[in-house]
């Protein structure tokens, strides 16, 4: 399908709802492949972007049953430093992209357990880690608190500013021709059993060859979507405190610190910029999005353990997020049941670090029909019996 000059602005060869950064990088890939591309958004660049701390954490996220997932997060992660190199470059824009690794500690001796079993878990999937003593995890990283008894240093776990990545994704994407509709879909619309286009809030109706529902949390409310397609994916609500290193305590962290406190991860994300990211409560609530003291006490709480001398940092912003969550916590790429409607959510916790990989399936799905084999296991096709299943 091509523009003509009337239709330029409500005709497209792909239309994506949803301008996060998955929906974003979708949209700027199909462009580049000579599609005509257009986003639906009543903010592109917003949603759990602005909440997500950014860790490209392949290694140190890994979690037991959780090794196809793991495929599909190593190959993005080999895929980040082209990826970040491109994207400043089209973008002209800085992504906060540093290569600083991770050090994974333990504070008592049950986490120094749980750490040891990840650590064999890593070795077993033939991933690098090397396990360092309490004082070697203090001598890297003088700030730890001293009762730290252990840790995983895991250099190949970077990090990204996701603000920045969402803000560069937008700019790409205006750059590589891009439509952006700044509002919201409302409705599907399907006819002869394929989706058509969608009609938005304030009326108007989007037409285009396919559809790419990437609406993170929200994928699953979208009108119009026959019961069989809307895909399995709620929200799961994550709390992050912001501090601000100021120059004369610099450098406060010089890598990414992860701990499991109490039973839950715990992580701090230092910025080149002297930002602090302190993350992240994991919350089954809906679609609550408030800031709670309870939350934000929480992992002021168990930050202070891990690091005492974060009480002396200026706090910035409090802020809370939802993660689009499937059902095995891995995304759901391509082709839905509906002719028409491909899918590009569910991510989870790792839509940060899938950007890339995610970028070049859809792209490649949308040009050829056919999905890469990297991206076959996770077709929204999976969760067909469980969907059959539910009730009316
Ligand atoms: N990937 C970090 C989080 O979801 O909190």
């Amino acid at each position: 399908m091509s523009r003509t000059s009337d239709d330029v602005s409500t005709v497209s060869d792909v239309l994506v709802i949803g301008g996060g950064i998955i929906g974003l990088v979708t949209a700027w890939r199909a462009a580049q492949h000579g599609l005509a591309t257009a986003v639906v958004d009543p903010e592109p660049g917003g949603g759990a972007a602005r909440v997500a701390a950014g860790m490209l954490a392949a290694v140190t996220e890994l979690h037991y049953g959780e090794q196809t997932l793991l495929g599909l997060n190593l190959e993005s992660a080999r895929r980040y430093p082209d990826f970040a190199a491109e994207l400043t470059e089209a973008a002209g824009l800085d992504l906060g992209y540093r290569r600083c690794g991770t050090l994974a500690v333990a504070l008592d001796a049950d986490d120094r357990a749980q750490l040891r079993e990840l650590h064999a878990l890593q070795q077993q999937s033939g991933l690098e880690s090397e396990w360092l003593s309490g004082r070697e995890c203090r001598r890297l990283e003088p700030m730890l608190a001293p009762g730290v008894r252990g840790g995983l240093r895991v250099d190949g776990d970077h990090q990204i500013d996701p603000r920045r990545l969402a803000a560069a994704l937008v700019t790409a994407c205006e750059r590589a021709g891009v439509v952006f509709h700044r509002a919201w879909a409302e409705r599907l619309s399907v006819a002869r059993e394929r989706a058509r286009g969608v009609r938005t809030a304030d009326g108007t109706d989007l037409a285009a060859g396919q559809v790419v529902l990437a609406a993170g949390s929200l994928s699953g409310r979208l009108a119009g979507v026959p019961d069989e397609v809307v895909p399995p994916v709620r929200p799961v609500k994550g709390q992050v405190v912001r501090l601000t290193v100021p120059k004369r305590y610099a450098p406060f962290l010089s890598r990414t610190v992860r701990a499991v406190v109490r039973g839950g991860p715990l992580y701090l994300v230092p910025r080149e910029n002297g930002e602090l990211v302190i993350g992240a409560t994991s919350e089954e609530l809906g679609w609550d999005t408030t800031v709670t003291a309870g939350g934000v006490y929480e992992l002021l709480r168990d930050a202070h353990e891990l690091m005492p001398g974060i009480t002396e940092l200026p706090l910035a912003e409090t802020r809370a997020g939802l993660r689009p969550a499937s059902p095995d916590n891995a995304p759901l790429l391509g082709p839905s049941a509906l002719d028409g409607l491909l899918l590009a959510t569910g991510h989870h916790r790792n839509g940060v670090l899938l950007t890339p990989v995610t970028g070049d399936v859809m792209a490649h799905v949308l040009t050829t029909g056919d999905l890469p084999a990297a991206a076959r296991p996770f077709t929204p096709g999976r969760f067909a019996a469980t969907l059959t299943e539910q009730p009316a």
